[in-house]
């Protein structure tokens, strides 16, 4: 699976070891940075992944600050995109079985690797149930077209 990734300076090491482990799996990442713990702003990674991922190059983009919260938020701007803050895997599968999300963030500063690669496993390994859900996310795209 091809995926867009990317972090601020608080997500850098949770990312790294997220990159590594998908690429052990035969995943292919796109990585948007950061490549060091310099300084960064969250919107300058979110805004290439949303895009990636919206553009339809990237399957799923994972982005990862300090808690996660500003990637959501950064990233949810884009149209089509549904990024979805996941700190533990049952919202992580409803995030997917539910609301069709295709942006995972977390945040680095909140919880360790271990739990975050089972987090991004059951992400990209949950499909979409449809049905009372579509209708659900139908009214999202209609609100977005509304701005
Ligand atoms: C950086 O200090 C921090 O604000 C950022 O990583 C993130 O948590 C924002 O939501």
């Amino acid at each position: 699976m091809k995926l867009a990734l990317g972090s601020d300076h608080a997500g850098f090491k949770l990312k790294k070891e997220i990159v590594a482990y998908l690429e052990e799996n035969n995943h292919e990442c796109v990585d948007y940075g950061v490549f060091d713990e310099k300084s960064a702003d969250y919107p300058d990674l979110a805004v290439p992944v949303a895009k990636a991922v919206s553009g339809g190059g990237c399957r799923f983009g994972i982005l990862i600050c300090g808690t996660g919260i500003g990637m959501s938020i950064a990233a949810n701007k884009y149209a089509g995109i549904r990024a979805a803050l996941c700190g533990e895997t049952y919202s992580s599968r409803c995030a997917r079985e539910h609301n069709d999300a295709n942006i995972l963030t977390m945040g680095g500063r909140v919880i360790g690797a271990g739990l975050a690669v089972d987090i991004v496993e059951t992400f990209i390994n949950t499909s979409f149930q449809g049905g009372r859900h579509s209708r659900r996310l139908e009214k999202i795209t209609r609100a977005e077209k509304e701005r």
